[in-house]
């Protein structure tokens, strides 16, 4: 499994040497969660600017943003002076805008997805537990990997939710049966016991917080996780 080392939980104090720690243990990935406070009640605009800052300034390992936000691209705009190598956006977040709007909800995700692209960046649409994996089907040509909510978004050290298992299963058959290229990147939860659940149904990647955060040998826990 590939790695991305969400940097949500990362004390501040002491930053530099953890994302030191976490690209030298080997991340693939660096993944930096965007809250606006709107989409989800949780707001780290600021904190996670000055981190993307720092890992695009400092570190040689790719970054990915993950926008839980309402503004899609007032935030994709503040993010791509940090060069990721993907946008995460929330395709809830679209279909707000487009209620809002009185606009097309599948407009407002094409737009999206193509002004990204423009930028020359990869596009992955994040999908909440709750919302039918069926929503995201008619998006997969036009993107490369889909963020598989595993926990409501909003905070890191939530427990992993049993049922988001059957949506990965789900996706990933459609994904070969339509021979479609997409990844699955499950996001959320994530430890040595729900990362092989997420393996078997089919998820190439995994967001990880908490649980390397937290974790006493972090080169041991990286590469357990790796190779699951
Ligand atoms: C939640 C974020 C996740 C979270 C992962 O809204 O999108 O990336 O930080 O943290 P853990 O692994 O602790 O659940
Ligand atoms: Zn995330």
């Amino acid at each position: 499994m590939e790695i991305a080392t969400s940097l949500l939980n990362v004390d501040r104090e002491n930053f530099s040497e953890m994302a030191y720690k976490i690209e030298a243990a080997g991340t693939n990935y660096f993944h930096i969660d965007v809250m606006d406070g709107e989409f989800v009640e949780n707001s780290t605009v600021n904190l996670m600017k000055e981190y993307a800052d720092q890992v695009c300034g400092i570190n040689n390992t790719p970054m990915e943003v993950h926008l839980m936000v309402d503004n899609i691209k007032e935030y994709v705009d503040m993010f791509l002076p940090n060069n990721p190598r993907e946008i995460f956006f929330h395709i809830e977040a679209s279909k707000k805008k487009a209620e809002k709007d009185n606009t097309v909800f599948k407009d407002e995700v094409m737009d999206m997805i193509n002004y990204i692209k423009e930028e020359g960046v990869k596009v992955g649409l994040a999908i909440n537990p709750e919302t039918d994996i069926k929503e995201v089907y008619k998006f997969l040509p036009y993107i490369h990997t889909v963020l598989v909510m595993t926990v409501k978004p909003g905070y890191g050290g939530q427990a992993f939710l049993e049922e988001t298992v059957s949506k990965i299963a789900e996706l990933k058959k459609y994904i070969d049966d339509n021979n479609l290229e997409n990844e699955i990147e499950v996001d959320g939860g994530i430890n040595f016991d729900t990362i092989v659940k997420c393996k078997d149904a089919g998820a190439e990647r995994a967001v990880v917080g908490s649980f390397l955060a937290n974790a006493k040998d972090i080169n041991y826990t990286m590469n357990k996780l790796k190779n699951s």
